[in-house]
C-alpha cells in the first residue's frame, strides 16, 4: 500500500512501473468519496466523466460539460490531497484544436484543482497532447473502448476484436508514449494486447477490463461500493452493496420520524 504521508505525483506512477508495483487507481466525484479512497491509499484518483453516469444519472458521458467537471474536480480536491489527482476532459473540449485543449486543460487545473488531464484517443490525439505536456500538464491517454465515442464505437462494447486492431491499437499507444502521456488507460480490450502494449511501451498502463498483465487497475467508485443497486458490468468488480443497507437506513429513518422516536431526547437542545 503507498504510504499516505508521501504525496504521489506523476514521477511516481512512472517510478511504479519500473519498480513493477502495480499502480491503484479509483473514480471519485465528491469530497466525500476522495476521502474514502485517500484513507484507503489509493494512488490516483481519477474524477472521470462517468460522474455523469453515475452521480448526476445520464445515460452517456456525452452530457458532461466542463464547469461539470471543474465543479466536481474542485470538491475532489477539498476531500484528498495525498493522491494524483487525473481530470477527464470532457467531449469536445480538447478535440477541436491543440489551443482548445491547451485553454481547457487549464481551467481544469487553475479552477477544477487537478494535477493532470486524461485525453480519450489515439494517434490522432498525439501532437495535442504534445502540446499540452510541453505545456508543463501532464496528460495520461486512453484507448479501447472511449465512452465519449460511444456511438461511433458502436456501444458499451469490447474493442480491438477486428483485423488490425491489436496493431492500430498498438501503435495508438507508442505514438501517446512518444508525445510524452505518463500513462495510459487501456479500456475494454482483450487481455493479450493490453498485455502485449504493456510489455512494448515505457510508460505505465492502466486497465479496466483489460485484463491483469497491465501495469495498474482504474475502477469506478459505485460499481466497487455497490451504490447504484444494478449489476456492475462485467469489467467491473463490486466488493459491497453498500445501496441494500443505505436503503434499509432510510426506511428506518421513516418509520423512527412516523413512529416519533426520532429525534429521541439525545438529539434535542435543552
Ligand atoms: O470516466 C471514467 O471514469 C473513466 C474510467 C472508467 C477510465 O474514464
Amino acid at each position: 500500500m503507498a504510504n499516505p504521508a508521501k504525496k504521489i505525483r506523476v514521477s511516481t506512477i512512472r517510478a511504479k512501473k519500473k519498480s513493477g508495483e502495480k499502480i491503484t487507481v479509483v473514480t471519485a466525484h465528491d469530497a466525500l468519496t476522495a476521502a474514502m479512497a485517500q484513507a484507503a491509499g489509493i494512488d490516483i484518483i481519477l474524477v472521470g466523466d462517468s460522474l455523469g453516469m453515475t452521480s448526476l444519472g445520464f445515460q452517456t458521458t456525452l452530457s458532461v460539460t466542463l464547469e461539470m467537471m471543474i465543479h466536481h474536480g474542485a470538491a475532489v480536491a477539498r476531500g484528498a490531497s495525498i493522491p494524483l489527482l487525473v481530470g477527464d476532459m470532457p467531449v469536445m473540449t480538447y478535440k477541436i484544436s491543440a489551443e482548445q485543449a491547451m485553454m481547457n486543460a487549464g481551467r481544469m487545473i487553475q479552477d477544477g484543482a487537478m494535477e493532470a488531464l486524461k485525453f480519450e484517443g489515439g494517434s490522432e490525439m498525439a501532437e495535442t497532447v504534445r502540446r499540452v505536456v510541453d505545456a508543463g500538464l501532464p496528460v495520461m491517454a486512453h484507448i479501447g473502448l472511449m465512452p465519449q465515442s460511444v456511438h461511433a464505437q458502436g456501444g458499451f462494447r469490447l474493442q480491438g476484436k477486428e483485423e488490425g486492431d491489436a496493431e492500430r491499437l498498438l501503435e495508438d499507444a507508442k505514438n501517446l508514449e512518444e508525445a510524452g502521456a505518463f500513462c495510459i488507460v487501456l479500456e475494454a480490450i482483450p487481455s493479450a494486447i493490453a498485455a502485449k502494449i504493456t510489455q512494448s511501451i515505457s510508460i505505465p498502463t492502466i486497465g479496466i477490463g483489460a485484463g491483469a498483465e497491465c501495469d495498474g487497475q482504474v475502477m469506478v467508485i459505485s460499481d466497487i461500493l455497490g451504490l447504484s443497486g444494478k449489476t456492475a458490468p462485467k469489467l467491473a468488480k463490486q466488493y459491497v452493496n453498500l445501496y441494500e443497507p443505505a436503503v434499509a437506513a432510510l426506511k428506518h429513518y421513516i418509520s423512527d420520524i412516523k413512529q416519533g422516536k426520532f429525534p429521541g431526547p439525545e438529539n434535542v437542545y435543552k
